[in-house]
């Protein structure tokens, strides 16, 4: 099992009070993100073996399912308890309250096309209150981690979500698109009514990184509309305990309608844009 210590430098040390459960949930999420991402990057260099799934630009690959096959055997032995949901079709129920959300690889586009960002990303819930998450890029090596009540974290370096700019005019802002060509259009509607009011947009192509980067300062804001449970879960903690706003629109916290995170300087300016915009009615 992976050391969670080693997660944090001495002077970043997490509260003591952290309760140990939470604890040994962020170690084991971590050790399985980290697991799955070797197997990731190990197929990479063979044959993918494409199929489609919900349409036929939403692609899979066997390193999809074999990183989603290691995550659920890792559970099932490690926490034979816990409630399980993958991307690729895992679906286990328990008895214990915890359930996982495990997406194998977030941005299976770019990893197709061998784009340097895409990552496992891993959460665990409890009555839907997300626990711990942990987001890894295997390429990049990077880990962003976070626990709930406690902080995020790059590695050892302590995440707090403040990016360059002041206001939403000087804002970078990251999006995603779906894989559904007529709700892609209605997404490609309301940015048009996003551009002309940010500095600038990057489709960076998987959202659980695109969360995270909020979190890090690398990105202003970041939103997107028709996100999975196993797409988001991991990062939205991340950034909200970096200390992003993280939200909903009209006052509804953050789902599959439409998802928001953003610095405290750009959230407020943003949230009203895109209530204007009608972006949750995408
Ligand atoms: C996708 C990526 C992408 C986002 C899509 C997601 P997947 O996840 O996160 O950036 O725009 O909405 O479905 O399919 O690569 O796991």
């Amino acid at each position: 099992m992976a050391d969670v210590t080693r997660a944090w430098s001495d002077e970043d040390m997490p509260d003591p009070e952290i309760p140990l459960d939470l604890v040994e949930l962020l170690d084991l999420a971590v050790d399985l993100a980290h697991g799955a991402g070797r197997i990731v990057r190990d197929r990479q260099a063979g044959d993918l073996a494409v199929a489609a799934k919900s349409t036929p630009t939403d692609l899979v690959t066997e390193a999809d399912r074999a990183s989603e096959r290691f995550l659920v055997e890792q559970l099932r032995a490690r926490r034979p308890g816990d409630s399980v949901l993958g991307e690729e079709g895992a679906e286990q129920a328990g008895s214990s309250g915890i359930r996982w959300l495990l997406d194998p690889i977030d941005g299976t586009i770019n990893f197709l096309y061998r784009l340097p960002q895409f990552a496992v990303s891993v959460a665990a819930e409890r009555a839907g209150q997300t626990l711990v998450g942990c987001v890894h890029n295997p390429v990049s090596g990077e880990t962003f981690m976070a626990v709930a009540g406690a902080g995020a974290w790059l590695g050892s370096r302590r995440l707090t979500a403040h990016g360059p700019a002041s206001s939403l005019e000087h804002a970078v802002l990251g999006t995603g698109f779906s894989y559904d060509a007529a709700r892609r259009a209605s997404q490609g509607r309301v940015l048009a009514g996003v551009l002309p009011r940010i500095a600038n947009l990057r489709r960076l192509g998987a959202a659980s990184l695109d969360l995270c980067f909020v979190a890090a300062g690398r990105l202003d804001a970041y939103y997107e509309q028709g996100l999975a449970p196993w797409d988001m879960a991991a990062g939205l903690l991340v950034a909200r305990e970096a200390g992003a706003v993280v939200s909903g629109l009209r006052g509804r916290p953050p789902d599959g309608r439409i998802a928001v995170a953003a610095t405290p300087a750009v959230a407020g300016e943003l949230t009203v844009l895109l209530e204007e915009l009608g972006a949750d009615d995408v």
